[in-house]
């Protein structure tokens, strides 16, 4: 009989979830690690080479909106425990189509606990479902203040209600069918294997290829950033140890207004391509604003800390300095995942093998 811990990661191609999947199924070869994602432009199974050929590892195609196919996944390997990431999660593309987001976050959600409630009724024990979800629900704060757990909800652009709504329905879950669950809510991460839409790895692309650097409005945003295997670390740590219906807020304490982390930035840039000091921020262009723009995020990740041990490990000069050598260094990823080419290397390993 197989006794290996079953466990289900959605969205394991994606930025933070490869993060997570590489961690696991190297940390934990007593788990099966089953990787279920749709692969949309924003999923990558380059993310994962240096894994995917591991005993315990298994990658499953699949659309979490398509409610047969979740079923028939809970089915097949009766999962012990869930650790849903699978999200649309960019802020821009969900003011362009916010219904997309509602089919993934929240329909997609909903299909997973219900699958879940379906196989595991009988008997929650043992047995978790850990959603990860965003500091972004909290909505927009002033110059002073933090976000703890009991933050009024307050989401402002349609990716946020996408992400609030997904915590109401675990948390109702929770409260209604006794679901084993867990919840993080997350300040903005970055790091290695981000795709090119977000600020970081967008920009670096940019000052690389000598590009404008399109700051919305005056650049007067606060966003806390964390390096994204504190993020893998944390989610290890709230998984194992974190207590049953409870929320935890994972964060950086690591504030920047956005035109300093760009200046920051730059004079990283400039010196790793041995441009003359200064030059990079020539680039920076001031573009029209977001429509909704928060104005400021700032997380309190003191109850993590407090009370299951964990913090940070890397001061953002030093994490920002990793993540510029890492897509130096992996330029070819980047030219990949921004065109079709990508679409080739999942055909090989999957279609025609
Ligand atoms: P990402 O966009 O890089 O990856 C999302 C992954 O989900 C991709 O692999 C994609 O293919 C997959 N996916 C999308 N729709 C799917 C569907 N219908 N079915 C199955 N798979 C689907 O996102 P990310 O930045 O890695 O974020 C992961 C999670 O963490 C999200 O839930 C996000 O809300 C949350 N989060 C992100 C941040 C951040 O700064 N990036 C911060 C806090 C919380
Ligand atoms: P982003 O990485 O999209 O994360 P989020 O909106 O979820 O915080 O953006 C981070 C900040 O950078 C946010 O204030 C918007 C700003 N930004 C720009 O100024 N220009 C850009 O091209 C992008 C993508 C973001």
């Amino acid at each position: 009989m197989n006794t290996m811990k079953s466990i289900l990661i959605t969205g394991g191609a994606g930025f933070i979830g490869s993060h997570v999947v590489r961690l696991f199924v190297n940390k934990y070869p007593g788990y099966s690690i089953v990787n279920a994602d749709k692969l949309t432009y924003a999923g990558n199974l380059e993310n994962l080479k240096d894994i995917e050929d591991k005993d315990n590892y298994t990658f499953e195609k699949v659309d979490i909106v398509d409610a047969v196919a979740v079923n028939e996944l809970f089915e097949k390997y009766k999962f012990d425990g869930v650790i849903h990431l699978a999200a649309e999660s960019h802020v821009d593309r969900s003011i362009l189509n916010p219904l997309e987001f509602i089919m993934t976050n929240v329909v997609g959600t909903v299909n997973l606990l219900n699958a879940a409630k379906d196989h595991w009724k009988d008997d929650f024990s043992n047995k978790l479902f850990y959603h990860v979800s965003t500091d972004e629900v909290y909505g927009s704060l002033g110059e002073e203040g933090l976000f703890t757990e009991q933050t009024a909800y307050d989401p402002r652009s349609p990716y946020s209600a996408s992400k609030a709504s997904s915590d109401h329905f675990v948390r109702a879950y929770d409260n209604t069918y006794g679901m084993p669950v867990v919840i993080s809510n997350c300040s903005n991460n970055y790091g290695s294997f981000q795709f090119p839409e977000k600020l970081i790895p967008l920009f670096i692309n940019n000052i690389k290829n000598n590009k404008p650097l399109p700051v919305y409005g005056k650049g007067d945003y606060t966003r806390d950033w964390l390096y994204v295997e504190d993020h893998a670390e944390a989610i290890d740590t709230i998984f194992h140890r974190g207590k049953l219906g409870d929320t935890y807020n994972i964060g950086g304490f690591n504030e920047w207004q956005n035109i300093d982390l760009i200046k920051l930035l730059c004079s990283i840039m400039d010196k790793k391509l041995g441009r003359a000091v200064g030059s990079s921020e020539g680039l920076i262009t001031f573009v029209k604003d977001r429509p909704g723009h928060d104005k400021r995020y700032a997380i309190d990740a003191s109850k993590l800390n407090r009370e299951l041990g964990w913090s940070p490990s890397l001061q953002f000069e030093e994490g920002l300095e990793k993540t510029v050598d890492w897509y130096l260094t992996n330029e070819e990823w980047l030219v990949r995942v921004t065109s079709g080419a990508y679409l080739n290397y999942y055909k090989n390993q999957y279609e025609l093998s």
